[in-house]
């Protein structure tokens, strides 16, 4: 009898204490999804995965990685889960499981020029030269405009070529966009794209059907909660919902 009690204190022990440990890969440059801030990991995504962690018991370690780099080192096992403000698009969708969306409202994206830039919308971006971040949904759009596509490793990078006139435009992320206009003055907002795809979602290696519901149940159970709505208010306060 001792020992079964010794045996189920142990078990309990070690499932405290050796919580299973979930690699999340990410890319911190997109502000206000995931950033840093002093040399520190953070924004909407990195607070959100924490919550659902500390719900689903994983530890987790974060791996900032390059956004092309993210699929790629989730299948071959060097991360076990996405979240980066990746929309769950078709192509995607046969390389990952993803779970529910995360975030609520419509994604909208930037077309930024050069304030001296004599174009008049969207359109006039074809076969012209278009920077976006390299395996983003944005690059899928600035193909769709028959623009010639420019990929960068950072959207900093695409935008400062922008503002040197290397470059005719950038699409990127509403949100993020207008974070990168506060402080680029030399840049515009020439038009927008609506996207219909399902929004942001975390993605999970193939097959991870047990992780992806266990993810789904946390999410479903946040919606609405003071928990979820604090984190939006925070990093989207204009959505103000
Ligand atoms: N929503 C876009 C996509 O899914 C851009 C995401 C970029 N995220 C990042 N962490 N850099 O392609």
């Amino acid at each position: 009898m001792k020992k079964i009690i010794t045996l189920i204190m142990a078990s309990v022990l070690s499932v405290s204490l050796f919580a299973e440990k979930l690699y999340v890969g990410t890319n911190a440059e997109f502000v206000p999804y995931e950033y840093l801030e002093n040399g520190k990991l953070t924004g909407f995504d990195v607070e959100l995965m924490e919550l659902i962690g500390q719900k689903a018991g994983y530890e987790i370690i974060w791996k900032d990685i390059s956004f092309d780099g993210l699929i790629p080192a989730l299948q071959t096992g060097k991360i076990d889960a996405i979240i980066a403000g990746m929309s769950q698009t078709t192509e995607r969708q046969k390389a990952v499981d993803f779970s529910n969306p995360y975030l609520y409202f419509k994604s909208e994206h930037l077309v930024l020029v050069n304030n001296k830039s004599s174009l008049n919308n969207k359109e006039e971006l074809k076969n012209k030269i278009v920077g976006v971040q390299l395996g983003s949904l944005q690059e899928e759009f600035a193909t769709k405009l028959g623009a010639e596509v420019r990929p960068y490793n950072s959207f900093l990078g695409a935008l400062m070529d922008l503002e040197n006139n290397k470059i005719d435009g950038v699409i990127i992320a509403d949100k993020t966009g207008y974070e990168y206009l506060k402080s680029m003055k030399t840049l515009k907002i020439l038009d927008k794209i609506t996207d219909n795809y399902p929004g942001a979602s975390i993605a999970l290696k193939k097959g991870s059907l047990e992780k992806v519901e266990k993810i789904n149940d946390i999410l479903e159970n946040l919606k609405n909660t003071d928990e979820y709505n604090n984190l939006v208010i925070k990093y989207f306060p204009e959505k103000n919902n």
